[in-house]
């Protein structure tokens, strides 16, 4: 089978010196690829800038921004049979890019930000996706009920959810304690390894893809 992932933060520039982004260190959509290569599917994966190391085997196709990511898994999703798309896409992105480095003046600076392309939310209804689509929910509270809501919003087949407001899991940490959210369940692995996770998270892709 053809898998889709993507990884990472975006990088949404300001001016030649700055960008905004957030703390997502990449690690579970790597692990995603791994463990899917390793399960001997094909592995595309489109990641935002990380220090990780491309686990063998997988082909890579580094972007920066929220719109170059959104191009990319546009183009590469058309023969992909899933998609996982973990990334932390910024939801947000200045409005400007300013060629000059922005000069400090005065004591307050307010930036326009606007919104980026949603590209999870555009597999089905711009891209055309027909495969098994896997979304991941990052919140702070009411989890189950938010993840349910973006899974029915954006057409998923499964909504990976986290609570971010736990420090000993998620954003760049090596474990992660995860709900599965499906149209008529939900499912509570035990807190593990991304890695340990990826591979469940795989397996549920392998079987249940129709
Ligand atoms: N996502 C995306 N493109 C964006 C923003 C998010 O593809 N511009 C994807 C993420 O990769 C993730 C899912 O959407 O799979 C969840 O993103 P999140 O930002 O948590 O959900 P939103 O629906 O944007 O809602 P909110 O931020 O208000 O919770």
């Amino acid at each position: 089978m053809k898998f889709l992932i993507t990884a990472g933060p975006t990088r949404e520039p300001l001016d030649p010196a700055r960008y905004i982004t957030n703390r997502s260190s990449g690690r579970m959509g790597y692990a995603l690829a791994g463990a899917a290569r390793h399960e001997g599917h094909e592995v595309m994966l489109i990641s935002g800038p990380t220090h990780l190391d491309v686990p063998p085997g997988v082909d890579f196709l580094q972007v920066e921004t929220a719109q170059q990511m959104y191009e990319a898994v546009r183009d590469y999703s058309k023969g992909a049979d899933v998609a996982i798309l973990c990334a932390a896409v910024a939801d947000y992105r200045p409005v400007a890019y300013s060629e000059q480095k922005i000069k400090k003046v005065g004591e307050r600076l307010v930036l326009e930000l606007e919104r980026t392309p949603d590209i999870l939310g555009s597999m089905r209804s711009v891209f055309g996706f027909r495969g098994y689509l896997i979304g991941f929910a990052a919140e702070t509270q009411d989890v189950e009920t938010y993840a349910r809501e973006k899974l029915v919003r954006k057409q998923c087949d499964m909504i990976v959810a986290n609570d971010v407001s736990r420090s000993d899991i998620g954003f760049d940490s090596r474990d992660n304690e995860v709900v599965l959210v499906f149209p008529d369940r939900c499912e509570y692995p035990e807190k593990d390894t991304k890695e340990h996770i990826a591979m469940h998270i795989i397996e549920h892709a392998t079987i249940l893809r129709p």
